[in-house]
């Protein structure tokens, strides 16, 4: 089976940043959810937070401190993954936790049908110290990445990215 054909959901994400005016089902919302709180974290230490964010007014004050997020014009909902290092057992993973959260939200958009994209704050400092201020973020806590997600109202295929000259075995 060729890989365009693939269902497997890793395969086939793509970032998706048109959306129909469709809303996004809260029990899907919880699923993305439920996905994000199940990544690894070092030491299972689950250092992170999460905004859902629907309000208009909000979405908007967004997109005037992140330079590429007019997406969140059409998405009716998005997740804002902060990480709390004051959680952390063994210091300075939460970047990598968080991390691993955000793709497993990505990944389970895939299997509800619903288009998201990986918005990067952490760690451009206008958009932290923008977003901390905007949602007012305790001092402990740092936005890393923002999820918007609707349902998809454009189609994007799966792309083999697959490059041999990036593997190397048993050393370089
Ligand atoms: C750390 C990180 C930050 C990103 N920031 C943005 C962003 O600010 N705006 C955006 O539209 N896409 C953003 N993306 C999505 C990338 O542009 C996208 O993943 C990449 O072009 C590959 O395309 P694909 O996701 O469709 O496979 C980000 C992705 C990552 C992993």
């Amino acid at each position: 089976m060729s890989l365009a054909m693939s269902k497997d959901p890793v395969l086939e994400r793509r970032s998706v940043r048109r959306y129909t005016a469709e809303d996004v089902d809260e029990r899907d919302v919880r699923k993305v959810l439920e996905a994000a709180m199940a990544a690894p974290s070092a030491g299972n230490e689950r250092p992170w937070h999460f905004l859902v964010l629907r309000d208009r007014g909000l979405l908007d004050g967004v997109m005037k401190v992140h330079p590429y997020a007019q997406m969140l014009k059409q998405s009716p909902v998005a997740v804002l993954v902060c990480g709390d290092p004051t959680l952390e057992k063994y210091k300075g993973f939460w970047v990598q936790d968080c991390a691993a959260a955000t793709e497993n939200m990505l990944i389970m958009a895939v299997q509800l049908g619903l288009g998201a994209v990986w918005l990067g704050i952490y760690p451009i400092e206008e958009r932290v110290d923008g977003l901390r201020q905007l949602l007012g973020l305790p001092e402990n806590v740092t936005p890393f990445a923002l999820v918007p997600l609707g349902h998809p109202a454009e189609e994007k295929r799966a792309i083999d990215r697959y490059v041999e000259d990036r593997v190397h075995q048993d050393g370089w």
